[in-house]
């Protein structure tokens, strides 16, 4: 076999289904499309049903295989339909990429009840719901890959995040408890942590000069990432290269959590 050929098969993902909260979403539809493009049958969830459509035609107009199955993350039971519908289609899960969140810049002093429940309810509480439901199939079929999408903000606070950073702190633990108690099933678990990334939602952010400068401050590699600069890593970890990574958190950031742009006295 030559090198290109052993490169495919380690990365490949053909054969696998893979299903993905978020996919209609802007990092969720790249890494959607990107992981069918490696070959894999996606189920793709979300409440977003013309942001998924739109994913699923492109993956079918080119070969692949998808389904959309609308999922409301705040309700177990709209959980578990996806799942069940999932393992009706395709028979199994062998990716689970948790990829939706929300987030809403509220100070710690402002930030009320309803914003609590429905970030720590989106970001947290469904990862656990939707990776535990999963997992039942990935145990039964003794193997399995789960990807947490968290943030950097799991272990470096910006000010206004508070809820966010506390709902992805909880799923880097979330992922450390996956893979140690579910590592006799065969099944691995971590998350990335995607640093600034440049999506619609956040042009606002990118457009402003004075909090575009502040964060460009803070990215060694000065520039925001895009949801393209994720789909490496996740083709890593949905792929049997990562056969021996589990439990771990994978900063994708531009050198962000590095310390950012250093001093002039170098
Ligand atoms: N954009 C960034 O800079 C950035 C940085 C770090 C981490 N992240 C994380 O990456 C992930 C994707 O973010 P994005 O920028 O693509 O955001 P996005 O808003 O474009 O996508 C999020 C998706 O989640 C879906 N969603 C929201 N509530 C839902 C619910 N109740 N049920 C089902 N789906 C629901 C939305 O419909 C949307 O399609 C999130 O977990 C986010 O926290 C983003």
């Amino acid at each position: 076999m030559n090198v290109a050929d052993k490169l495919t098969s380690m990365f490949s993902l053909e054969g696998k289904v893979v299903l993905i909260t978020g996919a209609g979403g802007a990092i969720g539809s790249v890494l959607t499309k990107g992981m069918a493009d490696a070959g894999a049958s996606m189920v793709l969830a979300d409440v977003n049903d013309a942001g998924m459509k739109a994913v699923e035609d492109s993956i079918i107009a080119d070969g692949g295989q998808a389904i959309s199955v609308h999922t409301d993350l705040m309700s177990l039971d709209s959980i578990k339909s996806c799942v069940q519908q999932a393992i009706d289609h395709f028979g199994k899960i062998d990716v689970l990429v948790n990829c939706a969140g929300i987030n809403k810049r509220e100070g710690c002093l402002i930030a009320n009840e309803e914003s609590f429940d429905k970030i720590i309810g989106i970001n947290l509480k469904a990862v656990h719901f939707m990776s535990q439901e999963v997992a039942k199939h990935m145990v039964e079929a003794k193997s399995g890959s789960i990807i947490n999408i968290a943030s950097y903000n799991a272990v470096m606070m910006l000010g206004g995040c508070g809820i966010y950073g506390a709902s992805k702190s909880g799923v880097a633990a979330l992922t450390r408890a996956q893979a140690i108690e579910w590592a006799k099933y065969g099944i691995r678990s971590n998350a990335i942590l995607p640093g600034h990334i440049s999506t619609a939602l956040t042009a606002p952010l990118w457009n402003d000069p004075y909090r575009s400068k502040f964060l460009l401050d803070r990215i060694a590699m000065a520039r925001p990432g895009t949801p393209e600069d994720l789909l490496g890593m996740t083709i890593l970890l949905a792929s049997d290269a990562s056969s021996y990574m589990s439990g771990m958190m994978y900063p994708v950031d531009g050198g962000c959590l590095a310390g950012g742009q250093p001093w002039d006295i170098c």
